[in-house]
C-alpha cells in the first residue's frame, strides 16, 4: 500500500499563504510514490482544489457536521465540503474532542456523513498523557474505534497520542508500532479483509528528522503533520521520507 502523507493545517492559512504552501506540491508529487492530501482550513478549500485541480494532490477538509444541509448555523456539511473540492475529510481530531466535546457518538456520525457525501474520512484516536501513563493506552484507542467508526467502515485511521501534537514529543518506536498493531487487530477482527487494508496513519510532531523511523514502522501506512505541514520544504521532505521506504513501492 502506498503511504498516505496528509498535512492538517488546523486554524492557520490566508488566501495570501495558500500559494507558498500548495504550489510547489504538485511538482513533487508525481515522483514522490507516496499519495499526498492537504487539509486546508474549510475558508480556503476552494482556493487550494483550484490550484491542484488535475494534479496528483488530494484536499481535505478538518471536520464535517454530523449531520445532512438544514438549519445548523454556522456547520458545514459533508456535501460542502465536497462540493468546494475536499475528497477527504479529518474527523474526530483529538483537538475537536478536547474544544468541542466530540464523543465517539459524534464522531461515528460524523463519518457517516462523510462516507455518504462521498467523502473519505481519517478517524483520529489517541491516548492522553495522563491515560498512557496509568496503562490504558490500548483500551483507549480500542474503546474509540469502537465507537468512532460505523459499520463497514472505509476509510483511514490516525493514532494520534494527544501527548504528542505540537508538542515536540514523540512516542518511541516501540510505542508506536504497539498501538498500530493494536489498531489493526481490532480493524481486522471487526471488518475481516477490509480492516487489512485500511491505512493507519500515525500523527504527532512528525518532522523531517523523525519520519523515517516512524514511517519505517510496521502498520504505519503514512502521517498526518500538522506544523510541518504549514512549510511546503519540511513536508515534501516528510513526503520523501515515505517515498524512500523500499515495502512502499512494493506493496502499492
Ligand atoms: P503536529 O500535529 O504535527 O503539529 O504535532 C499533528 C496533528 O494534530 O494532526
Amino acid at each position: 500500500m502506498r503511504a498516505l502523507i496528509a498535512g492538517n493545517w488546523k486554524m492557520n492559512g490566508r488566501l495570501a499563504d495558500v500559494a507558498r504552501i500548495v504550489a510547489p506540491l504538485p511538482a513533487a508529487a508525481g515522483a514522490l510514490g507516496c499519495d499526498l492530501l492537504v487539509c486546508p482550513p474549510a475558508t480556503l478549500l476552494a482556493a487550494v482544489a483550484r490550484l491542484l485541480d488535475g494534479s496528483a494532490v488530494s484536499v481535505g477538509a478538518q471536520d464535517c457536521a454530523a449531520l445532512p444541509d438544514g438549519a445548523h448555523t454556522g456547520d458545514l456539511s459533508a456535501g460542502m465540503l465536497r462540493d468546494a473540492g475536499a475528497t477527504c475529510v479529518i474527523i474526530g481530531h483529538s483537538e475537536r474532542r478536547a474544544d468541542h466535546g466530540e464523543t465517539d457518538g459524534v464522531v461515528r456520525a460524523k463519518v457517516t456523513q462523510a462516507v455518504a457525501a462521498g467523502l473519505t474520512p481519517i478517524v483520529c484516536v489517541g491516548e492522553s498523557e495522563a491515560q498512557r501513563l496509568d496503562g490504558h493506552a490500548l483500551d483507549v484507542v480500542r474503546g474509540q474505534l469502537a465507537g468512532s467508526l460505523p459499520d463497514g467502515f472505509a476509510g483511514a485511521v490516525a493514532y494520534e497520542p494527544v501527548w504528542a501534537i505540537g508538542t515536540g514529543r514523540t512516542p518511541t518506536p516501540a510505542q508506536v508500532a504497539e498501538v498500530h498493531a493494536a489498531i489493526r487487530a481490532a480493524l481486522v477482527a471487526r471488518f475481516g479483509a477490509a480492516g487489512r487494508g485500511t491505512r493507519i496513519l500515525y500523527g504527532g510532531s512528525v518532522k523531517p528528522g523523525n519520519a523515517a523511523e516512524l514511517l519505517a514502522l510496521a502498520e504505519v501506512g503514512g502521517a498526518l503533520v500538522g506544523g510541518a505541514s504549514l512549510n511546503a520544504a519540511d513536508f515534501l521532505a516528510i513526503a520523501r521520507a515515505a517515498a524512500m521506504l523500499p515495502n512502499r513501492e512494493r506493496d502499492g
